[in-house]
């Protein structure tokens, strides 16, 4: 099969905290990402890890008395080794690198009155070595790199000062870079928040008296999210009109356990709360009706004004973005059990799953697509789509990883199908094009990348890149576009 659409973008997607390092260098300061420790006994399946650490443990992250591990500190540095990771991508036959960008290198306390010259240099070339080497970039500007200080005396986006703080963030980077960069993500899988307020928005649980008005700060700080995002999109169209304005969401697709009704119904408020809620609020610019039962059954009350309603309204992004790792399924037992936790439903029995519990659907991400582009009728954009397994370099320098060479070929077929189907895709950035530490169980072991990196867990290692199977059957494919 070939692959029809011609101007298609083509490449991967990473995060700054992800991959950086350097995280004290050039009058950087710390992140949250940067302040939960690895965990040698972690338990792969549960999916709370990240959201299991307390302030305590986080202020005690700083002095680091224990002396832990904190693998976001050290990333794979791409700090100091990004021409020669650009160049590889380059060689991979990318068109498009998803990166973003750290608050804490630019405004280090958030609420400088400069920007940091050091930091906004280092963007500058790593930008420009894209350019050089023809490669688009799609930045992300917040990726769960909540900074420190902003958490600490702000008490994150909870409060609508960050407001302020981060739209004078993007317009320094947007004046900055807007010959350099073209896509703009505002916020990384945005819909988080609810599910982990303090990787999306930089809340602690512990600043707050009960579970309900914790959850209450959660949607408050969506919704500063929603307006913030709203407003940038709003200064993008002043400084330049070659900027494009996007969202990225993780997609949650979930099925009906069965053809029960009551399993049907429960399947489609699911997915309205958990999915269609935050596509619509970006996307048709108001918040939907069903959302207002959900408040009300829940008692959230968000302090949002008619000026804020009306900014998100006239604001609505140009785009969709979404990462799209798997699906999973929803029943009414089910969500009852585990009081509707929102990211992992149950298991599908027609799906495989990684060693993590991500259920891998190739032909969910068709489906998912065509119903995407059914309800917003706009142009789409996979941002991050991959698959993480322990490996490790054999004999000969490399990885057969033919598991990943499977998994992105289906994928890749499905995207082509609903091209088939109609829908306006136009482009893709795996999860990742090389690997990086794991956000969700801080490893460096889950990997995801067509280039393997010599570190472990612990950043031992000598960081060299190598080619895995899977980067010599990319490159071939974007050749020849055969599957
Ligand atoms: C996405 C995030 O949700 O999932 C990435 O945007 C993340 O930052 C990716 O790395 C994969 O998750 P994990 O936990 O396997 O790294």
């Amino acid at each position: 099969m070939k692959f029809e659409r011609k101007d298609f973008l083509w490449g991967g997607a990473t995060a700054s905290s992800q991959i950086e390092g350097a995280y004290d260098v050039d009058g950087k300061s710390l992140t949250l990402a940067e302040m939960r420790p690895f965990n040698p006994n972690l338990d792969r399946k549960n999916n709370q890890e990240m959201n299991n650490y307390t302030k305590e443990d986080y202020e005690k992250s700083i002095e680091n008395i224990d002396n832990l591990h904190y693998p976001k500190r050290f990333g794979i540095d791409f700090y100091h080794r990004y021409k020669e990771d650009i160049a590889l991508f380059k060689e991979a036959g990318m068109n498009i690198f998803r990166m973003s960008i750290a608050w804490s290198r630019i405004f280090p306390n958030g609420d400088e009155s400069e920007p940091n010259k050091d930091g906004l240099e280092f963007y500058r070339k790593v930008f420009q070595e894209c350019k050089n080497n023809g490669i688009e970039v799609m930045l992300t500007v917040q990726h769960y790199d909540v900074p420190y200080p902003i958490a600490k005396k702000y008490k994150g986006w909870s409060n609508k000062k960050v407001i302020d703080l981060y739209i004078k963030f993007v317009s320094v980077i947007m004046n900055e870079y807007k010959d350099l960069v073209k896509y703009w993500l505002p916020f990384n899988e945005i819909n988080v928040a609810p599910w982990s307020p303090i990787t999306g928005l930089g809340i602690f649980k512990e600043d707050y008296k009960t579970s309900s008005e914790y959850l209450n700060a959660a949607f408050q700080g969506l919704h500063n999210q929603f307006y913030a995002q709203a407003k940038v999109i709003q200064i993008a169209k002043t400084i330049s009109k070659n900027i494009k304005m996007g969202c990225m969401i993780a997609n949650m697709t979930t099925y009906s356990i069965d053809c029960n009704p009551v399993n049907v119904l429960e399947n489609l408020l699911t997915q309205q709360i958990n999915r269609y809620f935050f596509y619509d609020v970006v996307a048709k610019g108001e918040y939907p009706t069903y959302s207002k039962r959900f408040f009300k059954e829940k008692n959230i009350k968000i302090d949002m004004t008619a000026e804020e309603l009306k900014v998100i309204k006239e604001n609505t992004v140009e785009y969709i973005t979404f990462s799209y790792y798997m699906t999973s399924t929803v029943s009414k037992e089910l969500n009852n059990q585990n009081g509707g936790n929102l990211i992992m439903g149950g298991k599908n029995p027609f799906l495989k799953a990684t060693e993590w519990g991500w259920q891998i659907d190739p032909i969910g991400l068709r489906i998912t697509l065509n119903e995407l582009w059914d309800r917003y009728q706009l142009p789409l954009f996979i941002s991050e789509n991959g698959i993480g397994v322990v490996e490790k370099l054999d004999k000969n320098n490399t990885v057969d990883d033919s598991y990943r060479i499977e998994y992105l070929k289906e994928h890749f077929i499905q995207i082509n199908e609903a091209i088939g189907d109609g829908v306006d895709v136009f482009g893709y950035t795996m999860w990742t094009p090389i690997d990086v530490v794991s956000l969700s169980t801080n490893e460096m072991s889950k990997r995801y990348g067509l280039i393997y990196v010599d570190y472990d867990d612990y950043h031992k290692g000598t960081g060299n890149r190598y080619k895995k199977k899977s980067f010599e059957w990319f490159k071939d494919f974007i050749k020849t576009k055969e599957l």
